[in-house]
């Protein structure tokens, strides 16, 4: 049985991809930062059986690695690395919140490496071994718009770190990509993305399936096409 573990599971994409992998027969580890509000996910589980949720904040390291020791004897074939947070309301060039900023950071840079480290020899010991971090298309410096400097920094920066993950993991046989998961409908996206979750996440997953240590190292769109970086 494929074992998938997504953060950031009670809404949102996170929330999609945990439905359409369940549904897919795959066990998933669930992560949300508070499961006692988590009620979507917690009716989802009920449903299907082979959900396991736990309690997981991104931006507490020490929490993801204590997560990773208690998990030690699964082996996870998918980790998808989907908490993220948009950001202060001041991050723009003229005015930046940089506390806001930091968090931003911890969250969306962070976070993501702390929960690989984690998870690292679970990921080993899966047959898939693919490490896929959620960023956005936001996180081009090629083609950046200006504005919202907390959210784009954090997913560059995030973008560069899973790259050289993917260079130092190699020979683990552990793929490491950066997956843009275009416009979405959720909290985040706003209702006029032009996405809704169940398109984005299928795409996202047709090109999870198709990942292969050549594609080490990229970052990539939901529908699988390379992004400027
Ligand atoms: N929607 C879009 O258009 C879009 C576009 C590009 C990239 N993305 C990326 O896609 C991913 C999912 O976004 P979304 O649209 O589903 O956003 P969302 O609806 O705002 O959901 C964000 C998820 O991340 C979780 N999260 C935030 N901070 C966390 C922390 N410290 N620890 C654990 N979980 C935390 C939230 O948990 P709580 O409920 O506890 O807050 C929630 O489950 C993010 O990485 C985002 O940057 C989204």
């Amino acid at each position: 049985m494929t074992t998938v573990l997504v953060t950031g599971a009670n809404r949102g994409i996170g929330l999609e991809f945990v439905k359409q992998y369940a549904k897919d027969g795959a066990k998933v580890i669930a992560c949300a930062r508070e499961p006692a509000r988590a009620d979507a996910l917690k009716a989802l589980a009920g449903k299907q059986g082979q959900i396991e949720i736990h309690a997981l904040d991104t931006s507490d390291f020490k929490a993801c690695a204590a997560l990773g020791k208690q998990l030690a004897s699964e082996a996870i074939d998918i980790l998808i690395n989907n908490a993220g947070y948009y950001g202060p309301k001041r991050q723009s060039a003229d005015e930046m919140d940089f506390e806001g900023w930091a968090y931003t950071l911890a969250v969306n840079t962070m976070g993501p490496l702390a929960v690989a480290q984690a998870f690292r020899e679970n990921l080993k010991r899966g047959t898939e071994k693919k490490l896929v971090t959620i960023t956005s298309g936001m996180a081009s410096t090629a083609e950046t718009e200006g504005s919202y400097l907390a959210y784009r920094s954090s997913k560059a920066a995030v973008n560069n770190v899973m790259r050289n993950v993917a260079i130092g993991w190699r020979g683990e046989g552990i793929i490491s990509v950066v997956l843009s998961p275009g416009w979405v409908r959720t909290d985040m996206g706003g209702p006029s993305a032009s996405l809704s979750p169940e398109e984005s996440v299928s795409g996202m997953r047709k090109v999870i399936v198709g990942l292969t240590l050549a594609d080490s190292g990229k970052f990539l769109t939901w529908q699988g096409q390379e992004r400027p970086w």
